[in-house]
Order: C-alpha cells, then structure tokens, then sequence
C-alpha cells in the first residue's frame, strides 16, 4: 500500500491508495455524511453505519440541509467528542465542516475526499460554506477538520467532466504557488491523465502541500490565504448565474482573470498564451454565453468588497500572484 502522509500545522492530511485502507476510518464516527453517488457506488462502506444521505449536487449547500443533518446528529445523540465523518465532494465536505461548527458549538469532524476537486482543494484548509439566496458561501464558518484522507483509487469511479473540473483547481494552485507542478502538467505526456494514477498522486499530492502551506500563514483568510480565491470573482458569478460545475467556472473565471492582470500591467501576453494552452490540454472549456449584466449585478455581492472597490487576485507571473485593490468598472469592461 501506497502510503503518503503531510503533517501540516492544523491539517492531517493522508493520502491513501488502498480502498480497504478506508473501513476502520468510518468505524470512528458517531455519524458519516454521504451524498446518493457517493452511496451508490460504494455501498458496502456504509452497511451498517450511521449515515445521512444527502441528493448530490450543489443544490444541497443549502440551510435546509444543514437542519435535517443537525437533527439527525441530535436524534442520534451525537455529542461533542463525537467523530462526524464527511465522505464526498467539495459539497460534502462544505456541509459536513458548516454542520459540525455549529452543532453544541463545535464537534469534531474529519473528511474522506472522494472527488479531485475535494482532494487538492475543497477539503482543505477548514473553510466551510453553504449557499443562500443563490449567492455562494454567504453563510460560513471557519473550522479545520481533525484529519483529511485521500483515497486517491476512488477517482476511478468519478466521471470524466468531473475530473476536468477538479484539475481546474490543481492548475489554480500550481499559477498561484507551485511553478514545477505548472510545467509537469505542460509537459504531460500520457494518453489518459483522468485514469493515469501516479499522475493524480503527483498533482494531489503537490496541489494539496500547496494549499496546506498558504492556509498554514493565514488560517482565517485575512491576508495571504485570499489568493487562493484567484479566478472566484468571475468563477462564483458565472456559477451562480449559469449553474455552470465549479471548476469549469473557476477555470473560465482564470481566462478573465488573465485580462485584468495584463491589464494591470501585470502577467504578459505569452505567459497567457501558454497557460491557455495547457487548459486546452486538460480539457478546460473557455467559452460560455453568459449575461453580462446578471455577473456585474453578482459582483456586487462580494463579500470583501468595500464600496465600489474590490479585492482582485491578479497573477504576476506563473507561481506568483498579488491582492490588488480594483474598481468593479475595470472587471465589468473585461466582460
Ligand atoms: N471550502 C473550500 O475551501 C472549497 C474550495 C473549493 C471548492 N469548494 C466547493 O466545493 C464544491 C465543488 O466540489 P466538487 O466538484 O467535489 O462537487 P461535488 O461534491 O458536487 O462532487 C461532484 C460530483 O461528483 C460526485 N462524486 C464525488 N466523488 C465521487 C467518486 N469518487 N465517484 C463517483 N462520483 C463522485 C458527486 O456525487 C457529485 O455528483 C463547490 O460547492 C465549491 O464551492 C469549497
């Protein structure tokens, strides 16, 4: 067994190859939260638990959800010490983080990731959030998980548009922090990277030290950690209003993103080119027919706008990336 461990300030994160290796872990909670694939799939990892299922999908980041899990932690006496379990996608891991923050204001809660996206991003770092009113996180807390297991075999049940989605969020991390990690995926040379193992270990593995190490600077996202939120801005807005999977709309809120940084003065036209053209590579679609004026309106909610002023994530140069005060009208004519 294949057995890969990153010890990382709050974050225990293990990287698995081995699904038996997973049995024992659910054996150590008062109660596993699941969705309906994840159920469906892998049914006999449930036999017998305590599970709450919810439909899978975005939709479930909602307050209502959060009520019927933490009733069903009251109804079965789930106590502070309990272990609640999450065992998804980012949507999963969300929900389980948010439910487990509030109930008897704080119980322990731990993650298997089970989807790329979770693995090298979503379940890690400790921000947990649902949706209100169509708008995305607005409701949150901050809480970091006991420890994060990636049984990075489980991908091999994970659709294909999936995968494309969660390596949307590894090149995310590899512009921002990580420059090797960018030119290995530019220098990929297998025929099928969605079903290529060794190359999913390599780029969770690097694309999760990476998040660890930025959130390990600034856990409550008041500073560093914000870059992380780089192609969010447009991604969030086109997710929310075109219901278009979150990777590919962060990837295609990266695109944009690009055009206001050169704008800035910042990364050049050739650098640009070569990063469009390894999302090319990875399948990540870069055109979508959106309303111009539903994705300004959105802007406008963003949580750490101050007036007319918001906080942008512009990339200097593969690797490296800076927080930049910009007025909404410079992201509005990018549209
Ligand atoms: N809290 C954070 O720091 C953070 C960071 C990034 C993204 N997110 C959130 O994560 C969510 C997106 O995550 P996601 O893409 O994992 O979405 P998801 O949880 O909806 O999973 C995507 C789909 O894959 C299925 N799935 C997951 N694992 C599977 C497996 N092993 N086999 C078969 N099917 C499987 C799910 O059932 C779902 O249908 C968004 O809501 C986003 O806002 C949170």
């Amino acid at each position: 067994m294949f057995e890969n461990k990153i010890f990382l300030q709050n974050n225990h994160i293990t990287i698995i190859n081995d699904i038996n290796a997973i049995y024992p872990l659910l054996d150590s909670a008062e109660l596993i939260i699941t969705d309906s694939n994840l159920k469906y799939y892998y049914k006999s990892l449930f036999a017998g638990k305590n599970v709450i299922v919810i439909p899978a999908g975005e939709k479930s980041k909602s307050l209502k959800i959060i009520e019927e899990i933490l009733s069903k932690m009251l109804e079965t006496n789930c106590i502070r010490d309990s272990l609640i379990l999450g065992v998804g996608g980012g949507v999963v891991c969300d929900i389980t983080g948010f439910a487990s923050a509030i109930y008897m204001r704080g119980v322990k809660h731990s993650f298997i990731a089970t989807s790329l996206l979770a693995q090298c991003d979503a379940a890690i770092g400790g921000k947990n959030g649902v949706n209100l009113n169509n708008v995305k996180n607005i409701c949150g807390t901050f809480k970091q998980p006991e420890n994060i297991f990636i049984p990075i075999n489980m991908l091999t049940t994970l659709p294909d548009d999936e995968m494309t989605c969660g390596l949307a969020e590894v090149l995310k991390t590899a512009l921002l922090a990580d420059k090797e990690l960018f030119y290995a995926m530019v220098d990929y040379t297998g025929t099928d990277w969605k079903r290529d193992i060794e190359f999913l270990n390599y780029i969770v593995s690097r694309s999760a030290t990476a998040k660890s190490e930025i959130v390990a600077k600034d856990e409550n996202d008041n500073t560093v950690r914000r870059i992380l939120n780089f192609g969010h801005t447009f991604g969030h807005a086109l997710e929310s209003t075109l219901s278009v999977p979150h990777g590919q709309a962060v990837a295609w809120g990266m695109l944009k993103a690009f055009e206001v940084s050169n704008n800035l003065g910042l990364i050049g036209k050739d650098r640009i080119v070569e990063i469009i053209s390894a999302m090319e590579k990875f399948g990540l679609k870069n055109e979508f027919e959106y309303d111009k004026e539903k994705i300004k309106e959105y802007f406008r909610k963003d949580k750490k706008r101050k007036s007319d002023i918001i906080q942008f994530i512009a990339l200097d140069e593969i690797g490296s990336a800076e927080i930049i005060d910009v007025h909404f009208s410079k992201l509005d004519e990018i549209l």
